[in-house]
């Protein structure tokens, strides 16, 4: 290991802790051109002012494992991080896995102290080896490619039920957006349809032991019910401080290897909404809004999927926070004049519906209603417009693999497309066209 001067930023939360590092830096080499508490800062200025290496708490403010990799994979030079963590935390080994080269824990004593210089110097050898050797493929990141997208919250939700594709929607949005060979973004799918939760099933995980033994389904052990009657015993006492991104972490569930994406399991049968403690709505309400929050500092995206009644209090909760509130219409006058009158009442208790998009969904025109003519009954801009495609839709859920991982046709085409509106490198890579379907098969062929 060389002893090269060597300049690293540093993402802090406490500023005692940059301190106690000066001290161990003192001497070594080793020098801190920045310090900052913001995630888009500490790589800004990693980028910026050329660090070597960046040693990284993940308690900074807009903190995401992914800019581990957007800097080591810098086209400029390897950016390599050390984490900076908390001792009884399980950080470390988190950024670890999302390619950190190690991580001391604090508090910074002598024997972290000295760690710290050796690891630094070992990180920054190590990816100059590994670029050097061409074992990583860099990647054009636009320096502020924190901001080159927004995190949002997206809720799917439509006033009428059956066959309105709500489920089906958020489930391959969700999918989009996480999958390591489309969006690969932290994504949490939260199934808040307080009538009965879907996602789970379409995901092709179960509540049920029966069906888990006999399928070899994933068996779920916990969801939103659970939550909820776990969180409503400590309401009283500690109101909304009961629900911790650690607390929500043992609610869900993470779905298929090669994918970022962890779902809340909805509510598994009716009945579970019919608990004792579904009767206090502005506590349930309270709680959405709550769970909502946390989810959106620990993920990239939020996608919730809601019942079609706006006044239930999960439903509700989800309308108002969301970012965006994709109303999918299908080609039925039923749907389209259910939709229609559902916006005044919504307006009048929104305000300004913005957020609202239109999705036409399930659309042929053999169906004899008109794009056009939705778009003007809705009265909601429209996204986009998803074929009509029963075959593939029902397989996709029969074989418990979405459809936008798997379908190159129109109807995965056009979630795709969707999923490019949030997420702008994934149009550049749908443009790439077939090279991305080819990535995607090998994916799929090594998970089947
Ligand atoms: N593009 C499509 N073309 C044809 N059928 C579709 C399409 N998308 C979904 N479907 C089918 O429509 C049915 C209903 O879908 P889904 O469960 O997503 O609806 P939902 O609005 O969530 O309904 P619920 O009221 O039960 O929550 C499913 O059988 C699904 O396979
Ligand atoms: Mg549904």
């Amino acid at each position: 290991m060389s002893d090269q001067p060597l300049n690293i930023v540093v993402g802090f939360y406490n500023y005692a802790d940059v301190q106690a590092l000066e001290g161990y830096l003192r001497d070594t080499g080793i020098t801190i051109l920045s310090a900052v508490q913001d995630a888009q800062r500490v790589f800004d200025d990693a980028v910026n002012l050329e660090a070597d290496a960046v040693l990284l708490c993940p308690q900074v403010t807009g903190y995401r494992h992914q800019m581990i990799l957007d800097l080591l994979l810098h086209v400029e030079r390897p950016i390599p991080t050390v984490g900076l963590v908390e001792a009884t935390s399980d950080d470390g080994r988190a950024m670890v896995s999302a390619g950190a080269k190690g991580f001391v824990t604090l508090p910074l004593d002598e024997t972290q102290g000295n760690k710290v210089v050796v690891m630094l110097r070992q990180a920054v050898d190590e990816a100059h080896k590994e670029r050097q050797q061409g074992q990583v493929k860099t990647r054009a990141v636009p320096s502020s490619r924190l901001q080159a997208w927004q995190e949002k919250v997206i809720t799917i939700w439509v006033p009428k039920g059956g066959g309105s594709t709500r489920t089906t929607l958020a489930v391959n949005l969700a999918v989009a957006l996480s999958h390591a060979a489309l969006g690969n973004q932290p994504t949490c799918l939260l199934d808040f349809d307080m009538a009965k939760g879907d996602a789970h099933t379409m995901l092709g995980f179960t509540a049920n032991p029966d069906y888990a033994a006999r399928h070899g389904w994933p068996l779920l052990e916990r969801g939103l019910f659970d939550l909820v009657t776990w969180t409503a015993s400590r309401w009283g006492q500690q109101g909304e401080g009961a629900i911790t991104p650690v607390l929500l972490r043992n609610y869900t569930a993470r779905w298929g290897e090669d994918s970022q994406l962890d779902l809340l399991p909805g509510l598994y049968a009716p009945h579970q909404a019919d608990a004792r403690e579904f009767d206090n709505r502005q506590m349930i309400y309270q709680m959405g809004r709550r769970i909502i929050e946390v989810m959106r500092q620990m993920y990239a995206f939020v996608i919730i999927d809601v019942g079609q009644d706006f006044t239930r209090p999960l439903h509700r909760a989800a309308l108002e926070a969301a970012n965006e509130v994709l109303v999918t219409v299908p080609p039925t006058w039923t749907a389209v004049v259910d939709a229609a009158n559902a916006m005044p009442p919504l307006k009048h208790r929104l305000g300004d519906l913005g957020k609202f998009k239109l999705v036409i969904t399930r659309y042929s025109a053999e169906f004899g209603l008109s794009e056009k003519e939705i778009i003007q009954e809705v009265g909601l801009p429209r996204l986009v417009t998803i074929p009509h495609d029963a075959v593939v839709a029902e397989t996709a859920i029969n074989t418990h693999t979405p459809f936008v991982l798997t379908d190159e046709g129109p109807l995965g085409e056009s979630v795709r497309e969707l999923a490019a509106n949030f997420l702008p490198y994934l149009a550049e890579k749908r443009r790439r066209g077939r090279s991305l379907f080819a990535g995607l098969k090998k994916v799929l062929v090594r998970e089947s």
